[in-house]
């Protein structure tokens, strides 16, 4: 994530590195969807009970998330810096509105 926001907001010449990374990202994602099974609600964490409570809601934002990797991963390698930008903004805004309803603040 870091480093497709330095490629991108940065005018960083490696472009051909975003879809790199728009992958690596995705592949990252599976396992952070898959990382809260039942009963994983105990010792130090900053994830919700919600999760676990409102388990539906929990998947659609994974589900849309996983969407907006997808789109962007599409765009990537197209060199329209303009769509990137779009698309990684769409998914930064997926990211966040899981992490607003679902995790908690600090550390
Ligand atoms: C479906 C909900 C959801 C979505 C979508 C989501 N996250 Fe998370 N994320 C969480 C929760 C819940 C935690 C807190 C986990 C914990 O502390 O146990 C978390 C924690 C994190 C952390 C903290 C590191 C860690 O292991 O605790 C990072 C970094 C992170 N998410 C990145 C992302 C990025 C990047 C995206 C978008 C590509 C994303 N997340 C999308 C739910 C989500």
């Amino acid at each position: 994530m870091y480093a497709l926001k330095s490629i991108l907001m940065l005018g960083h010449p490696a472009k051909a590195d975003v879809n790199y990374h728009a992958k690596a990202m995705l592949e990252a994602f599976k396992h952070h969807g898959d990382a809260f099974p039942e009963g994983s609600d105990t010792g130090k964490t900053h994830a919700k009970k919600k999760i676990w409570t409102d388990k539906e809601g929990f998947k659609d934002k994974g589900q849309a998330a996983g969407k907006a990797i997808m789109a962007l991963i599409k765009v990537s390698e197209s060199g329209d810096n303009k769509l990137i930008k779009s698309k990684f903004a769409g998914v930064g805004k997926s990211c966040k509105s899981c992490h607003d309803d679902y995790r908690k603040k600090g550390r």
